[in-house]
């Protein structure tokens, strides 16, 4: 949940790691630091809020010596925001300075342990344990790496570390356990980060490293030892594809905004190598040696879990597969929970780092089951320790609320639908639309998004200034539509702080509707598909007890309601596809306009990496 990067080589390397920070910021926002080793000792920076309060610090310090420089920005799990439990932490002697990402789950018996021998703690952090732990350990190991590795090994929990030593300002150690930490090589500098983003401006060039590796690096030099018994380990760089212009806003107002609008592009991207050249079939390689699921269990969180609701859908209708849909934190704690043969799991997760749904993934994989794991980034936890991974190619989601990864999710699934109902081949063609023909509908779904964004942009800009009063939201929907009832609810509630609810429009009638009344409006998603007749008569009951409604529909349909905003017509459920982007506007226009924090709201983390 928080952000590391640490630097060595040739250019000052504190602005490197503000700017580094800067990318990471997404991870978490409530303070953030830096330290570097100036005439013999460290100079540790630290400051409660976001980066610009460390930077106003920053600016009257002398910096431009230090050449190894790391920083952290927080998304607090031990200790309150607040300076002192700011990253870095320092050992009592100031000899060693840390930033971490993670979860040390015995620092209390380790720091009963340390603090019976006299070391006093300033924050309430593990980290300030480990370091000093570290510090402990190196009286019997006087080799830093070897005492690193001695005081890891007794670390339970989760970790990406950054360490630096006050006596060797030349050099960084870095190691993970079940946190990201990406190493990126450089010319005549190196780098280790939480994020590609982090170094992207200077090098492309990385390595994922894995659990239990350690890195030692210098600004022409690096190696990679296992933690278990320090024997080196050779791991090939990779060439990231990502560039500048995918981590930038690029004219853009927010973060947000210019992911929005990068759905057709993204859509695009999904579909590329995935039809057949006659473009009658559908292509995952990555799945032809795997069997068909006879079920399908899904598991994933927050707008992830909305893909997987809205992909059961698909699944299941086209497919004939049938679809259990999981939350990954409640999955979890399912103790007996079996797989039977040829089930299988899929694990959805833009970051691939979700702790929940990483833990949910590995008790699949104990319990013998299959696991596909469905993520946007590459070398993720998630997509490594998958059976077989397909990533959704969205390219870098920096904004805090989930969009682009969401649409490209949704088409994954929907491409999954076609591959299998081709593979199990006894589904009955006769009673479903033809394959060829919904490929082709996926095929144009790029076109039609990207002909439609400026005008439903112009609409949810006009509609947030009518409702941007209001302090409660209802959004429904029916079939597919009910998860991007859910979807817009969210969003609504994590970017402008508005409570809404996202409810299964036939539920309405078994309770909610008596919060029903004219202060308390409706956003009802009722594309003209088969279940329109239905959704309809909700807005009718909703509209009967004097609640506004805001009605997402095609042209053409007979509905009435305080707002109608018409969306091109897509055959079901493919409206989807245009349904959600104009939530996400919406959404994105309500928060902009109330003043909020759009691309960082209060209280969240891009990639939740914590229980
Ligand atoms: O990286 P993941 O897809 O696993 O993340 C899951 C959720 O934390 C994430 O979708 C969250 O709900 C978003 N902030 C929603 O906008």
């Amino acid at each position: 949940m928080c952000g590391i990067i640490g630097y060595v080589g040739r250019r000052p390397a504190v602005p490197v790691v503000v700017e580094g920070l800067h990318r990471l910021e997404y991870r978490g926002y409530d303070s953030a630091g830096v330290a570097f080793v100036r005439n013999n000792s460290f100079r540790v920076i630290r400051a409660k809020g976001k980066l610009g309060a460390l930077e106003e610090k920053l600016a009257s310090e002398q910096t431009t010596t230090a050449t190894c420089a790391m920083g952290h920005t927080r998304w607090a799990t031990h200790g309150v925001p607040a300076e002192r439990n700011a990253h870095p932490h320092c050992s009592n002697d100031d000899s060693l300075a840390i930033v971490h990402n993670g979860i040390i789950e015995n620092f209390q018996e380790l720091k009963a342990e340390l603090a019976a021998k006299g070391y006093v703690f300033y924050s309430e952090t593990d980290t300030e344990v480990l370091v000093n732990l570290i510090a402990e350990c190196r009286k019997d190991e006087p080799e830093l790496l070897r005492a690193f590795a001695a005081a890891l090994r007794r670390a339970r929990g989760a970790y990406a570390v950054c360490l630096m030593e006050r006596n060797a300002p030349d050099t960084f150690y870095a190691a993970r356990m079940s946190a990201p930490l990406i190493f990126g090589l450089g010319t005549g500098e190196n780098f280790a980060a939480s994020d590609i983003p982090a170094f992207l401006p200077y090098t492309r060039k990385v390595i994922f490293l894995d659990d239990g590796d350690i890195v030692r690096a210098t600004a022409r030099d690096y190696d990679i030892f296992r933690l278990e018994n320090l024997e080196p380990v050779a791991h090939e760089p990779q060439t990231v594809l990502w560039d500048m212009q995918a981590a930038q806003k690029n004219g853009y107002r927010h973060y947000m905004l210019k992911e929005i609008f990068e759905q057709p592009r993204v859509m695009t991207d999904v579909l590329a190598g995935r039809i057949s050249e006659q473009g009658d079939s559908v292509l995952f390689p990555e799945l032809d040696s795997l069997p068909v699921p006879v079920r399908l269990h899904i598991v994933a969180c927050g707008t992830s879990w909305h893909s997987a609701l809205w992909g059961r859908h698909l699944l299941e209708d086209w497919a004939r597969i049938p679809v259990q849909v999981e939350i990954a934190s409640e999955f979890r704690h399912r103790d007996n929970f079996l797989f039977e043969r040829d089930e299988m799991a899929l694990v959805i997760s833009q970051s691939g780092e979700t702790a929940d749904t990483l833990a949910a993934l590995r008790i699949a994989r104990e319990r013998g089951a299959t696991v596909i794991g469905l993520c946007n980034i590459i070398g993720s936890s998630i997509a490594r320790e998958a059976t077989a991974v397909l990533y959704t190619q969205a390219g870098p989601e920096i904004s805090v609320a989930s969009t682009k990864a969401m649409c490209s999710q949704m088409l994954m699934l929907a491409l999954l639908a076609l591959y299998w109902q081709a593979r199990r081949g006894n589904t009955d063609e006769s009673r479903q639309i033809p394959r060829g023909q919904r490929i082709s509908a996926l095929v144009s779904l790029p076109a039609v998004l990207g002909d439609a964004l400026s005008a439903m942009h112009e609409k949810a800009r006009e509609l947030s200034r009518k409702y941007a009063k209001a302090d409660n939201f209802f959004y429904l929907g029916r079939g597919h539509c009910f998860p991007l009832a859910l979807e817009g609810a969210l969003k609504l509630k994590e970017l402008s702080y508005i409570h809404a609810e996202g409810y299964a429009a036939g539920e309405m009638k078994h309770g909610p509707i008596a919060l029903v009344d004219p202060a308390f409006p409706t956003f009802a998603i009722a594309p003209d598909d088969p279940l329109f007749p239905k959704t309809k008569s909700n807005i009718v009951e909703v509209q009967a007890r004097q609640g506004k409604v805001i009605a997402l529909t095609n042209e053409g349909t007979d509905l009435s309601a305080d707002d109608i905003w018409t969306i091109p017509r897509l055959p079901s459920p493919l409206a989807g596809f245009v349904v959600l982007p104009a939530l996400q506007l919406f959404s994105y226009e309500m928060a902009d306009y109330l003043g909020k924090d759009v691309d960082q709201p209060r209280n969240l983390a891009k990639s939740v990496t914590v229980e």
